[in-house]
């Protein structure tokens, strides 16, 4: 079993909601990196339509999840393959290195990320 690799730039969950952008400026299909003031980021995907949030970060080697391929639901990591389903975390490639994942809401047509 490899040991998963820590995220230097994971978000500590403070119960805040912050607006990270409006809708239309992550398309359908495709991945965005969210970064916040205080350096960390989070991997932002829009799926039909529908907005979801993890960890920007793969446990493997720690390439950005963000600027990987989406299909349906599952982001596969460009750098060696291993794929997350992106409404959870769940990595299905190496169970035991699943990420977190992070509620997203729109309101008025604005992404609200709760942290
Ligand atoms: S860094 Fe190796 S699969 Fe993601």
């Amino acid at each position: 079993m490899g040991k998963a690799r820590t995220n230097k730039r994971k978000p500590i969950e403070q119960g805040r909601v912050i607006t990270v952008g409006h809708e239309a400026s992550v398309p359908p299909g495709r991945g965005a990196t969210v970064k916040l003031k205080d350096g960390t980021e989070v991997a932002l995907f829009n799926v039909a339509g529908k907005f979801y949030a993890i960890e920007n970060f793969c446990p493997h080697k720690g390439y950005p999840l963000a600027d990987s391929k989406l299909r349906g639901t599952v982001v596969e990591c460009e750098f060696h393959g291993w794929q997350f389903d992106v409404t959870n975390g769940a990595c299905f490639t190496k169970p035991h290195c699943s990420i977190q994942n992070y509620k997203v809401f729109i309101e008025n047509g604005w992404i609200k990320l709760e942290l």
